[in-house]
Formats: structure tokens, C-alpha cells, sequence
């Protein structure tokens, strides 16, 4: 019996992980969070005795004492949780690509120390280290992270100016919450998954590429040095992947279809138009900056995206936010949780003195 601690259960990657944990005897959920919304009915009906709405999510984990971390919280506020697991040797099971693209250096170590598994749910890194299973950094020519392009693939500059909140809430392959639906538009999410990969898979940022494949069928590939290049295929469903972390290592069977290849099955790339949607060159520079502009970059991110969703800023404003809060924010490398949270706040009070300034 594995027990898991669900962070973030309410949202959508909670609620699909609900969904396998249910029809699973092998897991048992132990320790059930929410930002703001009240758990007591779902822990009642999971009997579970452990729950938390809101606020450091640490204590919660201490007491329940989990196997296995389910992060599947949105943004920054993930942070903690995501160490604490790294720290105590706790399997991390991370949806909540932020804190990893936040803390780094600083979750690297705690792994280090801690001496756990941090199995990625996310669906292109979940397609990666699978693909990675058994080789060696040395055989791996590079990374391929596939994007599906979002809503506004093809379009132009011009044609995003005024483009409206629902336009780009209407994902084209995957239903996801607010937040990760505005960053497949912008594309920030692949900026995000671009660095999430670098502290995963330990590669350099030469080592990953970025292209659209508009279907999502295949979710990423990796090239190695003798040519081949192998990848991940499936529809998209992320109750995959959250099965395969939850599973792990084991292959759990799930009730999901098995791809139709006989269909009529296309499978198109096309490159990435980084003038049209430059936060995935801003999230590499910022990768390759090191130190605190990671958290800057994402940190700027969530405020304008949170704006954008308030209607309170322009769609193509977004990138310009993190642009702006990139070159004015310190990024000097971070000691300790403390220091991150300041380089947090910091980059989130520079980012909020923006949107009041970019071009709309
Ligand atoms: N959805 C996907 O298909 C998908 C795919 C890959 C990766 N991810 C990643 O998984 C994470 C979750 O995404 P999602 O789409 O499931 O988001 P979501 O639907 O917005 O759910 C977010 C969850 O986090 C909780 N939460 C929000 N603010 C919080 C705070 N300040 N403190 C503690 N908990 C808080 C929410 O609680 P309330 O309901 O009470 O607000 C909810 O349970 C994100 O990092 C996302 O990038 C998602």
C-alpha cells in the first residue's frame, strides 16, 4: 500500500489523480490540500483525516507522513512542499513545474541530500524519462520537447493584439486549469517545461529543443548519438502520466483507449515561431542566466498572467511583463528557501510595477 498526500486536489490534475486513486487498492490517499476551497466533504469521503486549505503546506505532510508527494499545485506556492519531499527522501511526484523551475539548484540539492525519487507528471517530461529509462547522459544527443502550439498557432503578432481571455482559455488538445491554459498560449509553459527538463535530466540547454506538433499525440523524444531518436506516444490524457508517477515502477492498466493507429493517424511538426511567442527564448535566457532569474521569469509570469485573466492586461503584454521584470531583477544565486522567497517577492513586485507600464 502506497500513501499518497495530494497537493492540490481540488484543481485539475487533483481531480484526475482522485479519479486513479480510487480505482486503485494498491494507493491510499493519507493527506488531501486546496488553496482555497473547503475539503471536508472529499476528505470524508476518502477518509481521509489529513487536510489543509491554503497556507505552507509543510505541517501537513509532517503529520500525515506520505510515501509519496502528488504536487499538483499551481505556481509558486507549490515551493515548499516540493522541498520538503526532496529533503525527507519522500517519492516527489511533481505536476507543480514552478517550484522546480524556481528552485533549481536548491531542489537538486535537497535531493541530493534527501536521497528520494522525483518522478516527473508533467506529460512531455514524464515522455522523456521514460524514454531515458536505463541510458547514460553520454548516449543522449538531445531532447525533443514537443508543444501542441495552443490556440493561437499560426497566428501573427498582429493577430494577437486583442485577443480576448476565453479565446485563449479554449485549448485546442488538453483541458487544464486557468493558469497552464494561458501559458500554452503564450507559450510560457514550454519556457517553463524547457528549464523544468534542464534540472530533471541534468542537460545542458544546447541539449533541448523545442518544436510544435499540433496533434499531442506524441508528448516528447529523445535523440541519442547513434540516430535514433525514440519517443512517447499517446492520446492526450493526463491520467497517463499521473499513473505512471503514482505507479512507479510498475505499469498500472488504466481504463483509457489505446491509440487507433489505423485511423487515419497524422503526425505533423512544425517549427516554433519564437518572434510571435518569444517567452520560450526569454525562459532559455533565463535558464541560461542561472541563479534567481529562473524564479524571476516565472514569478513574472504568474503576475501578469493573473492580470491578463483579470482582464487587466493585453495578451501580448504578458511576454513584455517578463521581459521587463528579467532585465531589472537581481539574479544572484539563491542559499536557502529563505532567499528564494525574497527573489520570489522581489521579481513579483517588480513585474506588478510593470503592467501599469507595457504597451497596451
Ligand atoms: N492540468 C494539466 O493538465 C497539467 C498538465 C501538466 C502540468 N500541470 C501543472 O500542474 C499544476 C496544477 O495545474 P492544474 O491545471 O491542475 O491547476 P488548477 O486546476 O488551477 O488547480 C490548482 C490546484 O492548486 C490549488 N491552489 C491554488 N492556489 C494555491 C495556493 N496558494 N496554495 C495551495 N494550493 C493552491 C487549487 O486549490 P483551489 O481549487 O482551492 O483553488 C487547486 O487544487 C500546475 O503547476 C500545472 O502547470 C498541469
Amino acid at each position: 500500500m502506497k500513501r499518497i498526500a495530494l497537493l492540490g486536489a481540488t484543481g485539475s490534475i487533483g481531480r484526475q489523480a482522485l479519479e486513479i486513486i480510487a480505482a486503485s487498492p494498491e494507493l491510499e490517499l493519507c493527506a488531501l490540500s486546496s488553496g482555497k476551497t473547503d475539503l471536508t466533504e472529499l476528505a470524508s469521503e476518502f477518509g481521509v483525516e489529513h487536510f489543509q486549505c491554503g497556507g505552507d503546506l509543510t505541517p501537513l505532510l509532517e503529520a500525515s507522513q506520505p510515501d509519496l508527494v502528488l504536487n499538483a499545485v499551481v505556481g509558486f506556492a507549490g515551493c515548499r512542499a516540493t522541498l520538503w519531499a526532496l529533503e525527507h527522501g519522500v517519492t516527489l511526484a511533481l505536476a507543480n513545474k514552478e517550484s522546480l523551475v524556481a528552485a533549481g539548484e536548491l531542489a537538486l540539492a535537497a535531493k541530493e541530500r534527501g536521497g528520494g525519487l522525483l518522478l516527473p507528471v508533467d506529460s512531455e517530461h514524464s515522455a522523456i524519462f521514460q524514454c531515458l529509462e536505463g541510458r547514460t547522459a553520454e548516449e543522449v544527443s538531445s531532447i525533443v520537447l514537443t508543444a501542441s502550439g495552443g490556440p493561437f498557432r499560426g497566428r501573427s503578432r498582429a493577430e494577437l493584439e486583442h485577443v480576448s481571455r476565453e479565446q485563449a482559455l479554449a485549448h485546442p488538445t488538453w483541458k487544464m486549469g486557468p493558469k497552464i491554459t494561458i501559458d500554452s498560449a503564450t507559450l510560457a509553459n514550454k519556457g517553463l517545461e524547457l528549464i523544468e527538463a534542464h534540472f530533471l535530466f541534468g542537460l545542458p540547454y544546447e541539449q533541448i529543443e523545442v518544436i510544435v506538433h499540433p496533434g499531442s499525440i506524441v508528448h516528447s523524444l529523445v535523440r541519442f548519438r547513434d540516430g535514433a531518436a525514440l519517443a512517447h506516444l499517446g492520446y492526450p490524457d493526463m491520467r497517463v502520466p499521473i499513473s505512471f508517477a503514482l505507479s512507479y515502477p510498475e505499469r498500472a492498466a488504466t481504463p483509457l483507449e489505446p491509440l487507433d493507429l489505423a485511423s487515419g493517424l497524422t503526425l505533423e511538426f512544425e517549427a516554433l515561431d519564437e518572434e510571435t511567442f518569444p517567452l520560450v527564448a526569454l525562459a532559455r535566457r533565463a535558464g541560461l542566466a542561472g541563479g534567481s532569474a529562473p524564479c524571476a521569469f516565472s514569478a513574472a509570469n504568474e503576475v501578469a498572467v493573473e492580470a491578463f485573466l483579470a482582464k487587466r492586461l493585453p495578451f501580448l503584454a504578458i511576454a513584455e511583463v517578463v521581459e521587463r521584470t528579467l532585465k531589472q531583477a537581481d539574479t544572484s544565486l539563491m542559499r536557502d528557501i529563505d532567499s528564494l522567497v525574497e527573489a520570489d517577492a522581489a521579481a513579483r513586485s517588480i513585474a506588478a510595477e510593470q503592467l501599469g507600464k507595457v504597451s497596451r
